[in-house]
């Protein structure tokens, strides 16, 4: 008897208290007014604490005024009320009025109460990743909490914060993103990063009259033309290298075998000279290679001749 009792009163309770909705500051929050579905309205109006009332004139489009965004969905008869980077003066109590037309008074009021989450929230998390490559967002949540909750990955826009993936649906991976649930919450991989990808991203939690988001993600993309633009420079870099080692192994090669012949040698043969050649390649930094080719620089035989009397012999 007890037990109804406090049922029925707890009831009575819930019906009387509006919603509450807990955001983490600088965070964003789509919540919800809603209205009898027999019902249509041309007009609603939202009261956020400092009183100053936004209007929404259209339907079924979002609707921007400034930090608030204003979505009439007829369909579900109600309207999303979404805010973003929620500062100290967004947190209290919003009303929202509905009315018929131009003229007629408001006919019902909804309520919803915005209060700071003290739980859970993370900050703000720079994410950097090259262009083509696949980077992972990690989502954390507090330990039991939003336990049995729908949680997703979305993307702020102009509006609001559009959904990617969520833990409830049914296929949770795509050519783009791939969900894998964690035990602490649940990561998506992107893949094929590109400068669309760019952007704001957060945690979210769906509790039902409300979505909020946990986690701020900024994922920056960067190469691109620029990774193309180096690495064309290097590649140039590196084959200017090889060509200057390149001409001075000839260098060396021809200017020993004259050394050679120059000095003693009367019989050289082709192949000998291949050999010595090789053994400087194996050996470029023993000394007797610099004094070579400091003695040659310094002072050069005469060439034309040396070169002249060895095809003689
Ligand atoms: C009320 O808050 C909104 C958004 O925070 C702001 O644009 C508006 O100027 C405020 N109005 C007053 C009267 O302070
Ligand atoms: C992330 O980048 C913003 C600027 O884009 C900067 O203000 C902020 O301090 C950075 N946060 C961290 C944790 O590095
Ligand atoms: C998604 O990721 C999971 C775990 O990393 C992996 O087993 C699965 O094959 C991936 N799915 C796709 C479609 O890439
Ligand atoms: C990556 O994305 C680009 C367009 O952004 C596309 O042309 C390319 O085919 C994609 N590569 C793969 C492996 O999906």
């Amino acid at each position: 008897m007890m037990k109804i009792f406090l049922l029925l009163l707890s009831l009575m309770a819930g019906c009387e208290a509006s919603t509450e909705v807990k955001v983490c500051r600088d965070g964003w929050v789509e919540f919800y007014c809603k209205y009898k579905a027999s019902e249509t309205y041309q007009i609603i109006d939202v009261v956020p604490p400092n009183n100053s009332e936004i209007r929404s004139t259209q339907k079924d489009q979002w609707e921007n005024k400034g930090r608030y965004s204003l979505y009439h969905d007829t369909k579900n008869k109600r309207l999303k009320v979404a805010i973003k980077q929620l500062q100290q003066e967004n947190f209290g109590e919003y009303e929202c009025e509905f009315f018929q037309d131009q003229n007629s008074p408001d006919e019902v009021e909804d309520e919803v109460k915005v209060a700071a989450e003290t739980d859970g929230c993370q900050g703000q998390f720079n994410q950097t990743v090259y262009r083509t490559a696949k980077t992972t967002i990690t989502c954390d949540y507090p330990e039991n909490k939003h336990r049995f909750s729908d949680k997703f990955l979305c993307r702020e826009n102009k509006f609001t914060c559009e959904e990617i993936l969520s833990t409830s649906s049914s296929v949770k991976s795509n050519r783009k993103y791939n969900l894998t649930e964690t035990n602490r919450g649940f990561s998506v991989s992107i893949s094929n990063v590109s400068s669309h990808d760019a952007g704001l991203y957060w945690c979210g939690v769906n509790e039902g009259n409300y979505r909020t988001g946990l986690r701020k993600i900024q994922l920056k993309v960067e190469g691109g033309s620029q990774v193309v633009i180096t690495l064309v420079v290097c590649v140039a870099v590196l084959l200017l290298l090889l060509f200057v080692i390149i001409l001075i192994l000839i260098y060396k090669r021809c200017s020993h075998s004259k050394h050679r012949r120059n000095g003693a040698a009367e019989h050289t043969r082709e192949d000998y000279v291949y050999e010595e050649v090789q053994d400087y390649v194996q050996k470029p930094d023993s000394g007797n290679a610099v004094t070579t080719i400091y003695a040659t620089a310094n002072f050069p035989t005469n060439p034309s001749a040396s070169l002249h009397h060895s095809t003689i012999n």
